[in-house]
């Protein structure tokens, strides 16, 4: 009995003391802004442009887009990302061809057109912006 209640007390005491020393060292987000005051508005990232492209960090990392996609859309009816990157298109545009990886079907047969599979671009290959590094990023690619 003695044991629950000391418990019991040690519990509540530590429940107590925490929001006091959890304050000095939690920053919110929206910094040390009262709660009622608005957010400061954010400077939207910029898109980087690179001649070139990104060097990649290991072999078959999917490139990341050295360019602006913000004109482009990627619905069920259209894929704008093609009027550059097709087979078609792409020397023409001076661009890069889709890597051959793309046109490999579930069942490993080579397809005609894009696989189904690689129709979503952005899901794996991403734009860069100019943002700082929210904490410093030590990653180091395997080449
Ligand atoms: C107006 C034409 C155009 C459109 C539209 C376009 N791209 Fe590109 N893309 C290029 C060109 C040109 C390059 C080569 C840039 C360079 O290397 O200097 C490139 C490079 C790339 C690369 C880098 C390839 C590598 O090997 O480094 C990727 C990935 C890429 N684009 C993906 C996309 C995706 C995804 C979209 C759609 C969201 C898209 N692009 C839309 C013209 C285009
Ligand atoms: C499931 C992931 C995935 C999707 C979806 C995808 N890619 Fe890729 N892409 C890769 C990988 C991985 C590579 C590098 C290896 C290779 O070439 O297959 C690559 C390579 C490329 C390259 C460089 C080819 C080269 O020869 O250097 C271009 C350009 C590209 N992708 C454009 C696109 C475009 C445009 C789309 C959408 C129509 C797309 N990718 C969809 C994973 C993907």
């Amino acid at each position: 009995m003695k044991k629950i209640a000391l418990t019991v007390v040690m519990g509540l005491t530590g429940f107590m003391a925490m929001p006091f020393s959890a304050n000095a060292e939690v920053q919110s987000l929206r910094g040390s802004l009262e709660i009622n005051d608005d957010s400061k508005s954010i400077t939207a990232a910029k898109p980087m442009s690179q001649r070139g492209g990104f060097e990649r960090s290991y072999k078959l990392q999917p490139p990341m887009i050295p360019h602006s996609i913000e004109k482009d859309k990627i619905t069920l009816k259209t894929n704008t990302c093609m009027r550059c990157h097709s087979a078609e298109n792409y020397e023409k545009e001076e661009a890069p061809k889709v890597g051959d990886s793309h046109f490999i079907a579930a069942d490993g047969k080579t397809l005609e057109t894009l696989s189904s599979r690689r129709y979503f671009c952005s899901q794996c290959h991403a734009p860069q912006n100019d943002a700082q590094e929210l904490v410093e990023n030590t990653f180091k690619g395997a080449k």
